[in-house]
């Protein structure tokens, strides 16, 4: 989509957008002889100005013209990003090439217009690369919105602080979307490279012998049965110089979970080619970050392996050794990715001596049982870091949800033959997973694990997504990192 800003309204065909407070807004009177008309349409569509609401009408000026009138909501951020989305919704496949959306007179301020072409892009992505076949009718129609009468400063801070997240989610989402015989490790590692070719992230990775020589056998554990080299992606951005100790950002990144031996059921296992969506959520978030040269130091790292059934695949009962010496009996091949998240997280410590680690994953089918498709559980040992976390997503839309730790829940882990074992009992899966991270937080370190199995894909179309990828944690990250970690 591409995204202008402008002082008047352009000549030609487009699709005219208004915000709306109400039916009886002053700001509809510039339709002059349409108005009654659009009046009418309002009252009958029951417009009432809330955010995400719409009343269409047909202007008869200007030889015909689609009007769209759109509810201001609370005049904040928020319902401007909504009402953009709601835009790219409505007038994507509608035929509409070009839609101009006039602010003049709204409540939208600087940030509000930029949040707005932010929706209006967000809800615009879409991965058409191998649906060849295509009607014409289907196909995206609308290329590009001109916002009208924006404040000054609007679109400063959409080149600069929102664009780049949009192509961080983007990221996320191509990578998510993609299936597993294109994304792998290696592909993966590629991906993130093309997409990162002029924002000065530095990009490197450790390969398959590299993490042998560092002892990180529960990675390679997970690994063993696929014919896929794994990857420790490392991403790089220190934008506030040298001397401050960074955040570290970790990714699951399974790029697809069969189970290994502890084989998944056939139906619906082709969703586990998004088991990569920690790991695409951090990409996409480092993305953003050098995209908008933030003065903050962070490091982003996917653990990325293929989890596969095979006649050197780990089976049920091997014993591992993690990169921190802690043993790990493997109870269940399915519960892989906290044996990839510890490795990465001992490395990460040993490494960078990080502040604080956020860990993002897919990584419990319990988690979607607890809290469904609404929030992310976010697991900590630091209050306040959980705070600002849930805090950055009420901010972006991204919602968490804190759930409890504890040793009780940590006693279900022991192990009669290992330090540890990676499956507790089915009750409290989510908080045993957490608890099996935890032991490898070491010191002082500040930790919150994202457990983002119910967000990462959405089976519905919601405000700024089709249905499908989400791009969720990368707002959440990008927001918590301006607000906590810059200025
Ligand atoms: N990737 C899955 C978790 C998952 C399930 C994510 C459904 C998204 C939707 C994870 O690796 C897994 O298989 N977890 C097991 C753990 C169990 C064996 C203790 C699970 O949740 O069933
Ligand atoms: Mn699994
Ligand atoms: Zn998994």
């Amino acid at each position: 989509m591409q995204i202008r800003f402008s002082d008047s309204r352009p000549a030609g065909d487009y699709a005219l957008v208004l915000p709306a407070s109400g039916q009886g807004d002053d700001k509809l009177e510039g339709l002059g002889s349409d108005l009654d008309m659009v009046k009418a349409a309002m009252r009958r569509q029951r417009f009432e100005g809330k955010a995400r609401q719409t009343a269409s009408a047909w202007l008869g000026a200007d030889n015909g013209r689609q009007l769209l009138v759109l509810g201001e909501g609370d005049g904040d951020a928020k319902a401007a990003e909504a009402l953009g989305a709601t835009v790219s919704a409505q007038l994507l496949t509608s035929g509409e090439t070009h839609a101009v959306i006039d602010l003049s007179g709204t409540e939208f301020d600087a940030d509000a217009a930029a949040r707005l072409a932010l929706g209006a892009t967000l809800r615009s992505w879409r991965y058409d690369r191998y649906r060849t076949k295509l009607k014409d009718k289907q196909k995206v129609s609308l290329v590009s919105i001109t916002i009208v009468g924006a404040a000054d400063g609007a679109e400063d801070r959409w080149n600069n602080r929102y664009q780049p997240v949009a192509a961080g989610t983007a990221l996320t989402r191509e990578l998510v979307t993609e299936p597993a015989n294109i994304i792998y490790p290696a592909s993966f590692v590629e991906r993130v490279q093309q997409h990162n070719q002029d924002t000065g992230l530095e990009i490197s990775f450790l390969g398959q012998q590299e993490m042998e020589e560092l002892g990180m056998g529960a990675l390679l554990g997970v690994n063993q049965g696929s014919v896929r080299e794994p990857r420790l992606l490392v991403m790089k951005w220190m934008g506030a110089g040298g001397s401050e100790t960074p955040t570290v950002l970790i990714g699951k990144g399974v790029t697809f979970d069969t189970g290994g031996i502890s084989i998944k059921p056939a139906a619906g296992m082709e969703s586990m080619k998004w088991d990569m969506g920690g790991a695409g959520a951090v990409a996409g978030a480092m993305r953003a970050l050098a995209g908008r040269k933030a003065k903050a130091n962070v490091i982003g790292i996917c653990g990325l392996v293929e989890n596969m059934p095979d006649g050197n695949a780990q089976r049920p009962g091997d014993v591992v050794t993690s990169m921190s010496g802690q043993t790990i009996e493997v109870i269940n091949t399915d519960a892989e990715g906290r044996l990839v998240l510890c490795d990465a997280i001992t490395y990460a410590q040993k490494e960078f001596s990080p502040t604080r680690i956020i860990d993002l994953a897919t990584l419990t089918g319990a988690m979607v049982i607890s809290l469904g498709h609404e929030h992310a559980g976010i697991f900590s040992n630091d209050d306040d870091l959980a705070e600002d976390l849930i805090d950055a997503g009420k901010k972006t839309g991204d919602h968490l949800w804190r759930q409890p730790l504890g040793e009780a829940y940590d006693k279900l882990i022991d192990s009669p033959i290992a330090d540890m074992k990676n499956v507790g009992p089915r009750p409290a899966g989510s908080i045993t997973a957490a608890q099996f991270l935890q032991r490898f937080i070491e010191g002082e370190t500040k930790w919150a694990h994202l457990d983002i199995a119910g967000m990462a894909w959405s089976d519905t179309a919601k405000t700024n997504y089709d249905k499908g990828a989400t791009g969720f944690g990368v707002r959440i990250l990008d927001a918590f990192v301006e607000d906590e970690l810059e200025g």
